[in-house]
């Protein structure tokens, strides 16, 4: 990032300042956002901007759209609404996006003011990167910041094509993640614990071979593990697995045995006979997964073993959980792991966005963590050594 701007590099007394965060919140029926954390974590940024008295234009994302106009599902009225809460001031949100209507919406703006727009993706040309929107966007601002790193990984308009209009800048968030994951990923502190899991190794084989060449212990946990079962010979049952992607699988297994990376995979599931909190379970070894039970979760065994070993690491990426943790019963092996995590108060313990950091807030343990990502996907891809579209187009 060093060869980056960021928002300490100027004072924006008066300038018209285009921010893009990601305030991509899940928001309930009622209108409720029911988890503000990626709201909370872009306030830095826009306290920063309104301490130097701009006029800060803020753009975001809500979900997907369909690109063809205003939407109420998709509306940021919620995200609006939480934000004003948290700033303590009001903030105006615009229906229009850019042109003459979005203009006078700004040219109303008094230094310090915040003005939010509605969902980008409104707009079918953000995601399509289309150049004209990206100036239009530019012609409403001074300057640009993106602070949205939770949106890096996409080459859009607002998160990529208007920093070639205006003076660019990355706001706080976006550099502490960026330092953050590659600090982690350049110099861990050893031993390095990466705990994968969630549903697909074919989503996760590019995170997977790229930890392989980081890590000094890779632990599989989640639905992906039947697949490596699969690659060691055993039988899965109803399990979910990708036989498409088990010589892959067994290509990783071979890649740490040849590094000495120690790879763990699990030696026992709690296994169900339906997806369903309800179903009939039973703890089995992975050797004797019955042919018509699924493994919804790795075993008390298998959870023991991970958390001795994250409980001796000096530092821990964790990304995915390691069962069906939204349901009750299948929820012991991920709680034992963010349990384990949250109890290596020596460790650098860094939680890489998505599902993860859902099972960590659910176990009420985000405090013990030393960082939580807010990019799910950004993460995985600056962890897989890709470069991001969002902070490339900030050089
Ligand atoms: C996310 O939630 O991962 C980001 O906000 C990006 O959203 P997207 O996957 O719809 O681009």
């Amino acid at each position: 990032m060093a060869d980056i701007k960021t928002i300490d590099d100027e004072n924006f007394a008066g300038k018209r300042v285009l921010v893009r965060v990601d305030l991509n919140a899940p928001v309930d029926g009622e209108g409720n956002v029911t988890d503000d954390t990626r709201i909370r974590a872009a306030l830095p940024t826009i306290n920063k901007l309104i301490g130097d008295g701009a006029r800060v234009i803020l753009t975001s994302h809500r979900g997907r759209p369909a690109g063809e106009g205003f939407e109420e599902p998709f509306s940021l009225g919620p995200i609006a609404r939480r934000l004003q809460e948290l700033l303590g001031r009001d903030i105006v949100l615009s229906r229009a996006l850019v042109g003459p209507d979005a203009q006078e919406v700004v040219d109303a703006l008094e230094d310090g003011d915040v003005l939010l727009l509605e969902n980008i993706r409104f707009d079918k040309r953000e995601k399509k990167n289309d150049p004209e929107f990206a100036r239009a966007l530019a012609d409403l601002a001074d300057a640009y910041v993106n602070d949205a790193f939770g949106t890096a990984h996409r080459a859009h308009a607002s998160t990529a094509g208007v920093a070639a209009y205006l003076p660019s800048y990355a706001g706080y968030l976006m550099e502490k993640e960026v330092a953050t994951l590659t600090g982690m990923l350049d110099e861990p502190r050893r031993p390095f614990v990466a705990i994968l899991g969630g549903s697909k190794v074919s989503d996760k084989i590019k995170v997977i071979d790229a930890l392989l060449d980081k890590a000094d212990t890779l632990i599989i946990g989640g639905g992906m593990c039947f697949t490596f079962l699969l690659a060691q010979g055993k039988a899965v049952g109803a399990s979910l697995k990708e036989e498409d992607w088990v010589e892959r699988a067994a290509a990783m297994i071979e890649k740490a045995r040849e590094r000495g990376v120690t790879l763990l995979l699990p030696t026992d599931v709690v296994a169900a006979d339906a997806f369903s909190n309800d179903a009939r379970t039973a703890i089995v070894s992975v050797d004797e997964i019955p042919a018509d039970m699924m493994g919804l979760d790795i075993g008390p065994e298998t959870a023991a073993a991970y958390a001795q070993a994250i409980g001796e690491a000096a530092s821990v990426f964790w990304n995915g959980p390691m069962g069906v943790f939204e349901m009750p019963s299948f929820e012991a092996g991920t709680r034992t792991v963010a349990e384990a995590v949250a109890a290596n108060e020596a460790a650098d313990t860094i939680i890489g966005g998505g599902d993860s950091v859902a099972a960590v807030n659910k176990f009420d343990l985000a405090d013990a963590m030393t960082f939580i990502s807010t990019g799910g996907g950004a993460s995985m891809e600056l962890v897989q050594g890709e470069a991001l579209p969002g902070v490339e187009a900030l050089r």
